[in-house]
Formats: structure tokens, sequence, C-alpha cells
């Protein structure tokens, strides 16, 4: 697929994970070897609930990363997932059912470049493998800055592109080729959404280019932590108290 052509519009991506949102979690285990899951706790603990304040994870998708923080906060802390696609919150929802979580994990529909949230509301916002499919890069970011509180955490977990010659030469042979066809054949997607990833993920900004525009979105104290080997990168930022 020609990167340059890639159509990022809301109704594509929304029908895109609507169309995968039930083999969504299954595929994400299975081909990443359940390394997905420890990329997300990682995340809570290197972005940790500190104190009182709701949580808010965008691009929640099935919910994983809400669920992660929920552990992490050992249940004293609201958290609210937000997601413009209605397939993935279902079976978000049918998770935080089986918690019995329903008073302290929130879902809602909603679009992370107009979020229907006050400003400064949130002690940590989030968003992992959602930022790069979200059509405006820099709304997304900004709205998630604009409901962060002054001091609050902005935490970005996303692909990114190995850098190492040995190991990132066999995983791009297996991200590029063997990926793609797994996805397509368990998945069914009619919108080749597995083959949408590696190429989303290629044109997307990784390492210091995207650290360089969260702050100049306004974050301050940035700072980026490869995890294996670079296969995903967690970027942190701090909104500044003014
Ligand atoms: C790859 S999934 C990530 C799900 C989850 N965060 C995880 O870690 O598995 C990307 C999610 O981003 C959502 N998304 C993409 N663009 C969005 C937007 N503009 N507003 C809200 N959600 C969006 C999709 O609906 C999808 O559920």
């Amino acid at each position: 697929m020609d990167t340059a052509t890639i159509d990022k519009r809301e109704d594509r991506i929304r029908g895109m994970f609507g169309h995968i949102a039930p083999t969504y979690d299954f595929l994400n285990h299975f081909l990443s070897l359940n390394i997905d899951k420890w990329w997300r706790r990682k995340t809570t603990q290197m972005v940790p609930p500190a104190g009182d304040g709701p949580i808010l994870d965008l691009c929640t998708g099935t919910g994983d990363l809400a669920l992660a923080y929920d552990r992490a906060a050992k249940g004293k802390t609201p958290i609210v997932g937000a997601d413009f696609c209605h397939e993935m919150l279902r079976i978000a929802q049918k998770k935080v059912d089986s918690l019995k979580a329903n008073d302290r994990i929130r879902l809602i529909e909603a679009d992370a470049q107009k979020l229907p949230f006050p400003d400064n509301h949130f002690q940590i916002v989030t968003v992992a493998f959602g930022l790069r499919n979200v059509t405006d890069t820099d709304r997304g970011l900004s709205e998630m800055i604009r409901v962060a509180r002054p001091g609050g955490r902005v935490a970005v977990l996303e692909f990114s592109q190995p850098r190492n010659r040995v190991f990132g030469g066999l995983y791009r042979f297996y991200f590029r080729h063997v990926l793609p066809r797994l996805g397509q054949m368990i998945s069914r997607s009619k919108d080749n959404a597995y083959h949408y990833l590696p190429a989303s993920v290629m044109e997307f900004p990784d390492g210091e280019a995207l650290a360089e525009r969260m702050r100049r979105l306004g974050l301050a104290e940035v700072r980026w932590k490869p995890f294996t080997f670079g296969v995903a990168t967690l970027y942190i930022g701090v909104k500044p108290k003014e």
C-alpha cells in the first residue's frame, strides 16, 4: 500500500475498527505474542495514578488500557474510556460489566478531536495505539492537553520503528508481510485493516519527531521510552502549571 494515500477520514477509521472489533483482542494478543499486555502494564507503572482526580483513556477501543489503569489504581480512581467506535466500546463495556466496575469505569462515545470534557480535568490522559489513527494528530494531541489538569500527565503509547539493524530487518519482514496476511485471514477485514496497520506506522512520526510535536503543542518535560527494541514507544509529557 502506498503510504502517501492512507485514508484516515473519520468514517473510514470508525468503520474499519467496527468491522474488526470481534477479532481485535484475539489478534492483538496473538500477533504480539501477548507483549501488548506488558506494554500497557508498563505504561501504568511509568505514568502511575497519583492521588485523586479521574483518568482518561482516549481511543480506548476494547478498553484494555483503561482496565490496566483500574488495576493499577486498585479500583480507587474514576476512569473514563472514550472512543468513537460503538462496536469496540461494546466489547469494552462487557469487560467492565464482568468486573462489576460500572461505578468507577465509564465508557463514552466521543471523537478524540472534540472531547465532551471540560478544560483542566484529568490527572492523566492516555492513548494507546490510537493517536496514529486520529485524522488530525495535532487536534487529538491538543484535546488531550486541554482536558489534562495543570501538572497532569499526557501519555501516548504507539507503535514505532525499531532502529536495530538485525532485529529491525526481521521485524519489518514480519510486520509488512506476515502480520498483514495472518490479520487478514482471521479478521476478514473488508478495509484491509492489517495492511493499513504497518502502512500507518511507517508514515507516523516516532521517537524525537513525535516528542517534538508534543513539546510544540505545549507539553513540558517530554521524554520517551522505547519498548521491545522500539516496536512500541511510550511518550510522556506534563501539562505546565503556568
Ligand atoms: C488500534 S485501536 C486501539 C485500542 C486500544 N487503545 C488498545 O490499546 O488496544 C484504535 C482505536 O482508536 C479509535 N479511534 C480512532 N480515531 C478516533 C477518534 N478520532 N476519536 C475516537 N476514537 C478514535 C478507534 O475507534 C479504535 O478503537
